[in-house]
């Protein structure tokens, strides 16, 4: 979920075609929307991957965040355990006043069972133009068992136009009859190696092309 969507109906309507992974974030300030379509969907706990990240927003702590970040994504709580999957701290920039005093914070959260799994930033910019230039923190964290997440993986053809990798992709697309969307998910799914790729969309169709893209086992 990003920002300045339909959240509520968009988290409907990609828990309904089967994604369970819900990325929010105290910066977009889309928690408590999310937790309501979670509450609505009418999924047990454990079924729902839910994460959300501290921005210091209104200058607050990493403790109070987590706090009022649970309280909006109430559903978690109405489910029975009030914890988020992931919890992560949006930007190395906000890891004040330094990163072993924000490691620290996030080791409390992780031991008060707020999140399962308390992070530093592990969301990188992984797209085709910029691969190369991320090829060895991909290959670091896989060889340190981080898992990497790619954020605007769908530059090329979003953002970015008529570049280098647009023919390529076009004629692989046309060759296994899918989507470009899906040939770049697919790519970058295969170069993070067990890894995982942030999207969003508004449209049904799109959604259950990106669930259907790791099958497509595109590799250059
Ligand atoms: N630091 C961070 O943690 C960070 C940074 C950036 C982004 N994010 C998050 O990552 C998620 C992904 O955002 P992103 O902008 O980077 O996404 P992206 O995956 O590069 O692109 C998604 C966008 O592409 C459009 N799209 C998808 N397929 C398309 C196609 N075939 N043709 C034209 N448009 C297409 C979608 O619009 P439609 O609705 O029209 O399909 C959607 O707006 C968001 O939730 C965002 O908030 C996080």
């Amino acid at each position: 979920m990003g920002k300045g969507q339909v959240p509520v109906d968009q988290v409907n309507q990609a828990i309904s075609v089967g994604f369970s992974h819900i990325d929010t974030a105290q910066a977009y300030g889309n928690e408590l929307e999310a937790g309501t379509a979670i509450r609505e969907s009418r999924l047990e706990r454990e079924e729902i991957y839910a994460f959300t990240k501290y921005s210091a927003k209104d200058g607050s702590d990493v403790q109070s965040s987590i706090r009022n970040s649970l309280r909006d994504l109430s559903a978690l709580a109405t489910l029975g355990l009030s914890y988020v999957d992931l919890y992560l701290i949006h930007h190395p920039r906000f890891a004040t006043p330094d990163i072993p005093t924000a490691w620290k914070e996030l080791e409390k959260i992780n031991a008060d069972g707020l999140a399962k799994l308390a992070q530093l930033p592990g969301k990188i910019l992984v797209h085709p133009h910029v691969y190369s230039q991320q090829a060895s923190v991909i290959s670091y964290a896989s060889s340190h068992g981080i898992v990497t997440a790619a954020y605007s993986s769908l530059t090329p053809i979003t953002k970015k136009p008529r570049g280098p990798v647009d023919a390529p992709v076009s004629a692989i697309a046309t060759r296994l009859g899918v989507t470009p969307d899906q040939v770049i998910l697919a790519w970058i799914k295969e170069k993070l190696g067990g890894g995982v790729v942030v999207t969003t969309t508004s449209k049904k169709e799109r959604l259950e092309g990106y669930l259907n893209a790791g099958e497509l086992g595109v590799t250059h």
